[in-house]
């Protein structure tokens, strides 16, 4: 069984250096040009180890069938598909190719990304017996060193984010490849710190992501705060837009997970009347209840109390009441 995992780990590797060598020959001018367009550097594109998936039908079935693996084998880890009429096809084709690896720096499958605007924008490997989304975390074992030189931890969405984040200075972030965080990756993170920054994307889909992620670190037991993006779509554009100062300002700015929940509950209910404010509070309540440390609990309250302009013994007794009903 270990020997078929380390077979699987050197195909990959493989297939990582063949799409890393297309990238810089003739094959890959186009690929070069989309990236110098979004401004990554060659720093980045080697760190990162990116390279790009050729046009054709079957680029890597034939050089892998000349290495000795089979069709079968290749279907098995998801680089190609098999044909009705027989035979294999490549599964990535014409798209910038981003290894994926475990928090060991081993690969375990691709993120590809199109050039253009075909669908999807991105594809991955097939979920399999290497390559499970939910338990991995995209740039964790570069992160590694960050994380630990500055004593937290980003969370973002997308590769872009932690590549063009990292080649201006961010070498603490990682990736949950889309907006569903789960437990798993939280409970890996959390091998490497305790704080744990959010920084989704500034649209509606990752403000609702970044609060379910803060409130399943939290549960896990982690100091969680979220970051609000301004004026850019997503930490790549962000960075690009404000440098590395901007960004250090945005963390800084982050959000304890009640004081993000009360935001974003005001911006909906508002808190003109009394009705308003009771929704609001209705709403922060569990997470209010969940704060673990008495001292951050106190702040939250203080917070909420002063947001809603109302008396703080007022919170006190509505989280009593939250939590008499609820155990
Ligand atoms: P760019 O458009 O290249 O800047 O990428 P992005 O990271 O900003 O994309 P987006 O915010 O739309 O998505 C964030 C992450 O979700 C991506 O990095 C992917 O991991 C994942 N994702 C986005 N679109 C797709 C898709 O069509 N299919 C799959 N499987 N994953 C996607
Ligand atoms: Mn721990
Ligand atoms: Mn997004
Ligand atoms: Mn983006
Ligand atoms: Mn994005």
């Amino acid at each position: 069984f270990q020997r078929k995992k380390d077979r699987a780990y050197k195909i990959y590797s493989l297939v990582r250096d063949y799409y890393r060598f297309l990238l810089t020959s003739e094959a890959g001018a186009g690929a070069i040009q989309y990236l110098e367009q979004r401004q990554l550097s060659d720093v980045a594109r080697n760190t990162f180890e990116i390279g790009f998936a050729p046009p054709g039908w079957d680029n890597l079935t034939k050089l892998l069938l000349a290495k000795g693996v089979s069709g079968q084998e290749m279907a098995q880890l998801g680089l190609v598909h098999a044909k009705e009429s027989g035979g294999f096809y490549d599964r990535f084709r014409n798209r910038i190719m981003f290894p994926i690896w475990d928090h060991q720096g081993r690969v375990v499958g691709f993120g590809g990304r199109t050039l253009g605007e075909d669908t999807p924008k991105y594809l991955n490997s097939p979920e399999g017996e290497f390559f499970n989304k939910g338990q991995l975390l995209y740039g964790l074992h570069i992160a590694r060193k960050g994380i630990r030189e500055q004593g937290y931890a980003v969370i973002m969405e997308g590769y872009m984010d932690v590549v063009s984040t990292f080649q201006q200075g961010v070498t603490n972030a990682v990736a949950s490849l889309g907006t569903a965080f789960t437990r798993e990756q939280g409970k890996l993170l959390m091998t490497y710190t305790h704080n744990i920054v959010i920084a989704y994307d500034a649209d509606a889909a990752g403000s609702k992501a970044a609060l379910r992620a803060a409130e399943i670190l939290q549960e896990l037991g982690a100091q969680v705060s979220v970051a609000t993006i301004w004026g850019a779509k997503d930490p790549d554009e962000f960075i690009q837009a404000q440098g590395l100062a901007g960004w250090q300002q945005l963390m800084a700015k982050a959000q304890p997970l009640v004081q993000f929940k009360l935001a974003q509950a005001i911006k909906k209910h508002g808190i003109q009347n009394s009705a308003a404010k009771e929704r609001v509070l209705q709403e922060v309540l569990p997470n209010l209840a969940a704060v673990a440390s008495p001292i951050e609990r106190e702040d939250a309250i203080k917070h909420t109390a002063t947001v809603l302009q109302v008396n703080w013994e007022t919170v006190v007794e509505a989280i009593r009441i939250f939590k008499k009903n609820t155990s």
